[in-house]
């Protein structure tokens, strides 16, 4: 794997692959790399988990980080982010994590020469937070084959919906949205459900943050009546089956997408998912090192 840029690129067996050397990574079963590795980690996105728990990962492997602070770059005198990526690489990063806030970012990245992965670009991918969703779906579950998911909220805007959706359909899961009509996405053949109509069947239920910086004045329903119609409120959780667990990429708009008094609750793995986040993004980083020549 020389990039990681979307979940379209990894079959089901390099999606396997990589939660199976997670799981042994989050067991203790690692050694840090043998070779020197620099990588910078440039978030022109606001970030807590991603960038955190990859610079977990990276000193986890004995990979030096290198320090990125977008808003005292020279971004802030125009420099592009090709010619930001080409001044990491000349400097000897041999890697980058990237998050920006245009969806694909990466297609301007041809000619760079090190690795990139994907810390989320725009509304379109976020292949490591799918990857340790994943991850921790197939550790309560042991397979996600007729798994029943519903992922509900914000799904135009979500690129965790995106690259969930796509993984869990070639995994063999049976993928719901549930989102208001000003949210939803028909690129993606995927059908629409009432939350109350799917909470009783679902084994998963992967709730989305209500992005308020991407929607500017075009919300129009109150924090009440978005979590009364599309959150996880007490009534819905104590319907749930017996097993099924609830999800979120956080960070969460509590008492919106859920209960503030779920979230930490026995159904919850919103804290696992975390963890997970680190092992998961150690196993992507082994894989990218491995596989340089
Ligand atoms: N889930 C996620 O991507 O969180 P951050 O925005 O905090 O990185």
């Amino acid at each position: 794997m020389n990039n990681l840029l979307s979940m379209h690129q990894l079959t089901d067996t390099d999606i396997m692959r990589l939660i199976e050397r997670a799981l042994e990574m989050k067991a203790g079963n690692y050694t840090p790399l043998t070779e020197k590795k620099y990588i910078a980690n440039l978030f022109f996105e606001p970030s807590t988990r991603t960038k955190a728990s990859f610079e977990m990962a990276e000193r986890r492997l004995g990979i030096t980080s290198i320090p990125f602070d977008a808003d005292h770059s020279s971004v802030t005198k125009g420099e592009s982010l090709y010619d930001t990526c080409r001044t990491m690489e000349a400097i000897g990063c041999d890697a980058l994590v990237i998050r920006h806030g245009i969806t694909e970012y990466y297609e301007e990245m041809e000619d760079l020469g090190i690795p990139i992965i994907n810390g989320g670009d725009g509304s379109g991918s976020h292949p490591t937070q799918s990857l340790l969703d994943l991850m921790t779906i197939y550790e309560r579950f042991g397979s996600f084959h007729g798994l029943k998911v519903v992922i509900a909220g914000d799904i135009s805007h979500s690129r965790v919906a995106k690259s969930n959706q796509q993984a869990l359909s070639k995994l063999g899961a049976e993928v719901r949205f549930c989102a208001p009509e000003a949210w939803q996405d028909d690129s993606m053949a995927v059908p629409y459900v009432d939350l109350d109509d799917a909470v009783e069947e679902a084994d998963v239920i992967m709730l989305l943050r209500v992005q308020h910086e991407r929607h500017g004045d075009a919300v129009d329903f109150t924090k009440k009546t978005y979590h009364m119609k599309y959150g996880m409120t007490l009534a819905r959780h104590q319907r749930m089956k017996e097993n099924a667990i609830i999800m979120h990429p956080a960070p969460v708009n509590r008492d919106v997408e859920i209960d503030g008094r779920l979230i930490e609750g026995p159904r919850s793995v919103i804290f696992e998912q975390m963890k997970n986040g680190v092992f998961m993004r150690m196993s992507v980083l082994q894989e990218i090192f491995g596989s340089e020549k």
